[in-house]
């Protein structure tokens, strides 16, 4: 592979968006920021300078930095923030990734504004395992917040309440115009007739999973969270946050404009979801003064979500071949929980002047004050416990309609990490669970890993039925799983990657609240299967 560098600045811009105009915290003064493309197994260097007034760290989603945790980048996991005025250099090493990835700021909710994507094309020599596309376009879609984003999830935990909702969403920085002062700046996807178009599309969405379509047209889902699927033909897809998925669409339609749109699936119920792109075909004709609206679910739509994504099969092809674990060493059940826990002050804004909370085994993810990698490495003492419990210490009806009364009881605060054997074979069932009645799905993401989806359903997990329906054949490969709710899903691995790797809800308020851990996977017995060494410059806690 070849090695680039890049020089990259943090820090506070200007935009005008929804009619009024803030500073947001930038890469570079871009907002979504500036898009990696790379080829697999290249290495990139980004050597990042905080300009700005706030810590930063920054995260290469997806990609799995063999042996390399140093420069993963989540903010007291594997390293202490960039403080202003401080720099740091990132050494992304892209090993088997290939579609679309990106990247994110890891630090409080600074990933609002603060992501791009990242294009890993075939390596040299090889090809797509489709048609080459004539081009191809990035839809990010984000979260806008008319206030500071870092107040707005620090309000939100000092009070105990739901954070406010965002503003808008938007597909490339842009509200789309369905929004007040939206519609001159509303992203264009122009297109020729007759091509066909790789979309690149990243939910870098706070808190909202989402269904998007393009009017009149069909999508071809061909790869997901760097990884290649059977094609897969869908009027409609629906991407939790932190998934990308790489989508071929033909304008294979009469000339004119029509709306590529996208809405929340299942988030709380609010207006302000729907962000909107047109998509555009080059030549004259007359323009339709509304263009064509696609036929997208409405946010309640389970079976909408559920047939989607549980459509989605590996490649398995001899080019790109599976590797699955078909036994495994361990099964490991975790259950995911939105709670409430006792009011901290006397008057707290959560379901019965409570404060909402959640956890993952029932204990809620206390972030140390230094970085967890270091003090593995180091063998400091009292920054974390190696006892996350291997099965849920709390057993009740996870998915009835109605939880046990003692159920706060076990909840405990905690920096509990999950240890595993270098090279064993992982298998982990995620347990939703309905303890708050606003039930919801749970996009769980692993850092360091591409794990396979092998099974999902509703309900309660049954060990002795479920894992015979399992898809060892070819499942998914995925990064963020969405955890449907009231249901659970299970994904295997092979932990081959030595070092500390973040896990957590991609939703952002869930993981402020706890529902976070941690995995350290051991060191093996030979040089090349050990953590390397720490870089020469570490960024003081
Ligand atoms: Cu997309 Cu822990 O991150
Ligand atoms: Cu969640």
């Amino acid at each position: 592979g070849n090695n680039y560098s890049y020089d990259w600045i943090v820090k506070e811009t200007n935009f005008t968006r929804l009619c009024s105009t803030k500073k947001i915290l930038t890469i570079n003064g871009m907002f979504p920021g500036p898009a990696l493309h790379v080829h697999k197994g290249d290495t990139l260097v980004v050597n990042v300078q905080n300009d700005a007034n706030y810590n930063i760290t920054l995260h290469w989603h997806g990609v799995k930095q063999p042996r390399n945790p140093w420069s993963d980048g989540p903010e007291y996991i594997t390293q202490c923030p960039i403080k202003p005025g401080a720099n740091f250099s990132y050494e992304i090493i892209f090993s088997s990734e290939e579609g679309t990835l990106w990247w994110h700021a890891h630090s409080d909710w600074s990933r609002a504004t603060v992501h791009g994507p990242i294009f890993v094309y075939p390596k040299a020599g090889t090809t797509y395992p489709f048609p080459e596309p004539y081009a191809e376009l990035p839809v990010v879609m984000a979260s806008w917040n008319k206030g500071d984003v870092m107040e707005i999830i620090q309000d939100a935990l000092a009070t105990g309440g739901e954070p406010n909702q965002s503003d808008a969403l938007t597909i490339n920085g842009q509200p789309g115009d369905l929004y007040p002062c939206s519609k001159p700046g509303t992203f264009k996807a122009v297109v020729d007739y007759g091509k066909t178009y790789l979309l690149r599309v990243i939910n870098a969405i706070l808190n909202e999973e989402m269904f998007l379509a393009v009017a009149n047209h069909t999508l071809t889902v061909v790869g997901m969270d760097g990884a290649y699927i059977k094609p897969l033909e869908t009027s409609y897809i629906m991407i939790t946050p932190g998934q990308t998925m790489d989508v071929l669409v033909t304008a294979n339609q009469s000339p004119s404009h029509y709306y590529l749109a996208a809405r929340a699936y299942a988030g709380l119920v609010y207006d302000n979801t729907t962000t909107t792109a047109i998509f555009q075909y080059n030549g004259s004709y007359n323009a339709p003064e509304n263009p064509a609206f696609p036929n997208l679910p409405n946010y309640t739509d389970i079976d909408a979500a559920t047939n989607f994504t549980t459509q989605f099969k590996a490649l398995a092809s001899e080019e790109h071949p599976i590797d699955v674990p078909i036994s495994v060493d361990k099964r490991i059940i975790i259950t995911i929980s939105l709670n409430t826990i006792a009011c901290a002050s006397n008057s707290c804004d959560g379901p019965n002047n409570s404060s909402l909370a959640s956890s993952l085994n029932n204990i809620s993810f206390v972030t140390p004050e230094i970085d967890i990698l270091q003090a593995y490495y180091r063998g400091l003492e009292g920054v974390y416990d190696t006892d996350f419990p291997r099965e849920p210490p709390y057993v009740f009806n996870y998915t009835a309609d109605v939880v046990p009364d003692d159920y706060l009881t076990p909840e405990i605060n905690g920096t509990k990490v999950l240890v595993l054997k270098h090279n064993s074979s992982v298998e982990i069932v995620f347990q939703g669970t309905n303890v708050l009645a606003s039930a919801e799905n749970h996009p769980m993401h692993l850092h360091g890993f591409n794990f396979y989806v092998v099974g999902s359903g509703f309900g309660n997990f049954d060990n002795e039925t479920d894992p015979k329906s399992y898809n060892l054949v070819d499942p998914p490969e995925m990064n963020t799983v969405g955890i449907p709710t009231s249901g659970w899903a299970a994904i295997r691995f092979k932990a081959d990657n030595p070092g500390v790797w973040f896990m957590h809800c991609h939703l952002e308020k869930h993981a402020s609240w706890g529902m976070e851990t941690v995995v350290i996977v051991r060191n093996g017995k030979t040089e090349a299967t050990r953590l390397r060494p720490p870089p020469s410059y570490l960024n003081p806690c």
